[in-house]
């Protein structure tokens, strides 16, 4: 008689009755009982729990160790389940306790725990069923991404994490300093981790014209909210011979694909969120994916949230007011309220946008303007940035000293510009703000393993 080791996900709809079986995963509940004894076990491989059946004499044997949390490995029978929550369950023959799991000071015990508490367990509430679903969405999300570009033809580009450039000019950097580094630096100048990896893959672009870059990001920002972390994870495709409504064609097949692939692959997990995290995120993500993305240049939008405030509405950053930018309550008014769906805003003021976003033919009311998109979805604000580049050298030398930025450091991203340079644009989307919407949770502390934010870098 041979058992095997399987995966629940594989076990549910596979296994064929009076199969012999081994599981291997982590007790969920157990319970103890006269007539009956059963352990509910999860693997991570599903949502679904596989409930193993004890004999008195095994129960008798193991009972104590049998506590939630302890990690088990049960061989048995895969049987029919009369009237129980799944159609299958296991006649348990041998319990081997693997790892046992102290029951009296265990974390996660059954009571509901709040999402503030389990960032201080973050090392165990990947057990939790919340966290569960959230990791194999991040990791769904992920794989669609790749799946997506790959079908297309794109190369992912791994461009480097250690950088000597400001890519957004905003000056938000973490310095890379060797320890105990003294006298002259280990890269002979300064050096710093990547805020974006746009101005590398654009040298990529203009050698395979379709290509992206995806990997760890990060930024020095102050910002404590709940849609930045100071380590997050950005895809960046960048494609060459076109221009800004090809950047936002491919910005809405990217994010309508990449949707459509989850909520196929996730269902269960998706149906949880719907359930548990976001009532009526399965309908609202559905009809998102049905409509077209609503499109307004920037001074399209700044009409309509002038209007609406001449109607009444207040914001507590006024629209009227001179040098406005629009901020998240303005974003989200614009995706939730107006226009009720994800929407493109275009053509920012030039002074608003970083150095290399292409410098638009036209003004606007006397306003300079640049070829920038960003995507403003419901419950998040801004999920895209992104642009049609500056191909011209002098115009982007231009921009460069108006930004205050050394040409010289960027010698090579110029360079580009004289050898064979044409019309290109790409964009960047934050994984973790894709993952939020995608899922219904509130704070990007928990779509990340281990969130790093201004104070905190705990495990
Ligand atoms: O708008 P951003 O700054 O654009 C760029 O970095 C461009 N170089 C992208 C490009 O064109 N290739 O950032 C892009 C996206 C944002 O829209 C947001 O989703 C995410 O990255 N993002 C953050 N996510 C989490 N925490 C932060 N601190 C983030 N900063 C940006
Ligand atoms: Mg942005």
């Amino acid at each position: 008689m041979s058992a095997r080791r399987t995966r629940i996900v594989d076990l549910i709809p596979a296994a064929a009755e009076g199969a012999n079986v081994e599981i291997t995963g982590w007790i969920r509940t157990s319970r103890f009982g006269k007539n009956i004894s059963f352990v509910h076990v999860f693997d991570g491989s599903t949502p679904k729990t596989i409930q193993a059946i004890l004999t008195p004499a095994l129960a008798e044997a193991h009972k104590g160790d049998l506590g939630v949390g302890a990690a088990v490995r049960i061989t048995g029978t895969w049987k029919a389940s009369p009237g129980g929550e799944q159609a299958f369950e296991v006649a348990a023959h041998t319990v081997k306790i693997v790892g046992t799991c102290d029951a009296s000071d265990y974390p996660l015990q059954k009571k509901r725990t709040s999402m503030e508490h389990l960032r201080t367990i973050a090392h165990l509430r990947p057990r939790t069923n919340t966290f569960q679903a959230v990791f194999r969405v991040r990791h769904a999300v992920s794989w669609h991404i790749h799946r997506f570009f790959h079908e297309r033809g794109f190369l992912w580009i791994h461009t480097p994490i250690i950088t000597t450039s400001d890519a957004e000019g905003a000056g938000e950097l973490f310095e890379v300093v060797a320890t105990g580094e003294s006298g002259e630096p280990f890269f002979g100048r300064s050096a710093f981790l990547t805020v974006s990896g746009q101005l590398a893959v654009e040298n990529f672009a203009q050698a395979f014209t379709d290509v992206y870059t995806f990997g760890p990001t990060f930024r020095a920002e102050h910002s404590h909210t709940t849609r930045h972390a100071a380590e997050f994870w950005m895809i960046e495709p960048e494609i060459a011979f076109a221009d800004l409504d090809d950047v936002l064609a491919l910005a809405e097949d990217f994010v309508k694909s990449v949707a459509e692939g989850v909520l196929t692959d996730c269902a269960d997990d998706m149906a949880f969120f719907d359930r548990f995290i976001e009532k009526g995120l399965l309908d609202s993500l559905r009809a998102v994916l049905d409509a077209p993305f609503a499109r307004v240049t920037w001074h399209e939008a700044r009409a309509l949230l002038a209007e609406a405030e001449a109607q009444g509405k207040t914001f507590e950053h006024a629209v009227s007011a001179p040098g406005f930018e629009l901020q998240t309550e303005h974003e989200r008014w614009l995706a939730e309220e107006h226009f009720g769906r994800p929407v493109f805003v275009t053509n920012y003021p030039a002074s608003q946008k970083a150095f290399y976003m292409r410098l638009d033919d036209e003004e606007t009311d006397g306003v300079a303007t640049v070829a920038a998109t960003d995507l403003l979805v419901p419950r998040i604000g801004e999920l895209i940035g992104g642009s049609q580049r500056e191909e011209r050298l002098d115009v982007l030398d231009a921009r460069l000293a108006a930004h205050g930025l050394p040409a010289e450091t960027y010698w090579w991203y110029r360079d580009l510009r004289r050898y064979g340079s044409v019309p290109h644009g790409g964009f960047g989307l934050g994984l973790e703000r894709l993952i939020l919407w995608l899922t219904g949770m509130q704070n990007i502390r928990d779509v990340l393993p281990f969130p790093r934010t201004p104070g905190q870098a705990e495990f």
